[in-house]
């Protein structure tokens, strides 16, 4: 099969198209011919081992001393189940599917093997395969963090970072559970964000949102490019801050959570069951939750599709071909 393999960590052109062997299922696995993945920060940051000083000798641990241990990216996929092991029970042959492999990576390929109990699901039959790939990851995130902050109807709630991926689904998904939602962009996506239901917009190049005399019950900070101390100034009492970049709490932090009776929800991965992508499916197929696509990649032009997602301005999400036709 086809797969885009990176054999050392660096620029986007490490990464290239090559013959590998087709996966076989295990017992426990499913085997999906994939039709489309993307290209997440994640896969940016894993490519290019670009991690904090702090985390150096874990990431190394995790991804790989020498060079990458898993060859092949892709951490979200679509695709259609083309063969089943022995013990799985949910998925047949012939099903629509949509998934994220966050720990085994390998979704940049004709072929992934999946456990049936990951984070899998069939996938919302009211969008194409494309559209569901750019679920897993962003919308994912954004629901479970917007969980453990206990969101609730009528919260007011600040979404910095709405035009990205988990933002653009952090507004989508906070106006779901009934609140209030500001979305924090710049002037290109202040359109975006209106449509995707903010009730208010902020354009950060011309407006500073802690100098407002508006307060939060959820600050949502998706980018981790507003300071900490901006956003407690316009935290209520009461209120959650949700970093979802930053793993550890800074020594202020620390002291506001100790001192102020404002919570702190950081950075942590979701957990890896099908729960949500089911709770999600249901979201998108009522109209709830829309899919922001930016940019439409083919498989062979996955270097450039790397080179535009490390600028760090995408809309939404960019999505991978993996087949030829459009899916
Ligand atoms: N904890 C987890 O489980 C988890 C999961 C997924 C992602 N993440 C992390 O979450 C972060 C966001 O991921 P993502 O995929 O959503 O990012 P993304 O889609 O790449 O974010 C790009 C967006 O950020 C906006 N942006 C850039 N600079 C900004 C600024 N100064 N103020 C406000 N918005 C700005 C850009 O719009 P403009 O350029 O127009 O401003 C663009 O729309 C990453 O650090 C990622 O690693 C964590």
């Amino acid at each position: 099969m086809k797969a885009i393999v990176y054999t050392k960590y660096g620029p986007p052109d490490v990464l290239q198209l090559r013959e590998v062997e087709k996966p076989i299922p295990k017992e426990n696995e499913i085997l999906v011919k994939v039709k489309a993945t993307t290209v997440t920060v994640a896969d940016i940051r894993s490519r290019s081992f670009t991690v904090p000083k702090a985390f150096w000798l874990p990431a190394r641990i995790t991804l790989g001393f020498r060079g990458p241990k898993k060859q092949i990216l892709g951490m979200e996929l679509a695709g259609v189940v083309e063969s089943v092991g022995k013990d799985v029970k949910r998925f047949k042959e012939g099903d629509q599917v949509f998934a994220a492999s966050l720990s085994d990576f390998g979704a940049y390929a004709e072929y992934k093997c999946l456990p049936e109990d990951g984070p899998l699901s069939i996938k919302p039959s009211t969008i194409t395969h494309a559209e569901a790939a750019a679920i897993p990851i962003g919308a994912r995130t954004a629901l479970f963090f917007l969980r453990k902050a206990n969101i609730q109807n009528g919260q007011k709630v600040l979404v910095y970072g709405a035009s990205g991926s988990v933002g653009s689904y952090a507004v989508q998904i906070a106006k779901y559970f009934g609140a209030h939602v500001t979305g924090v962009c710049s002037t290109t996506n202040l359109d975006l964000v209106k449509s995707l239901g903010a009730d208010k917009v902020i354009d950060y190049t011309e407006e500073d949102f802690s100098t407002t005399d508006e307060t939060y019950d959820v600050i949502f900070e998706a980018v981790n490019k507003s300071s900490f101390s901006a956003c407690l100034k316009v935290l209520k009492k009461g209120g959650t801050y949700i970093n979802i970049t930053e793993p550890l709490p800074s020594p202020q932090m620390l002291w506001t959570t100790l001192t102020s009776g404002k919570k702190l929800v950081l950075s942590r991965n979701a957990p890896e069951t099908s729960e949500t992508l089911d709770f999600l499916k249901e979201l998108v197929e009522t109209g709830k939750v829309k899919v922001v696509i930016d940019r439409y990649y083919e498989f062979d032009e996955i270097v450039e599709a790397h080179q535009y997602v490390e600028k760090g301005h995408k809309r939404g999400n960019v999505v991978i071909h993996v087949e030829k036709e459009r899916s």
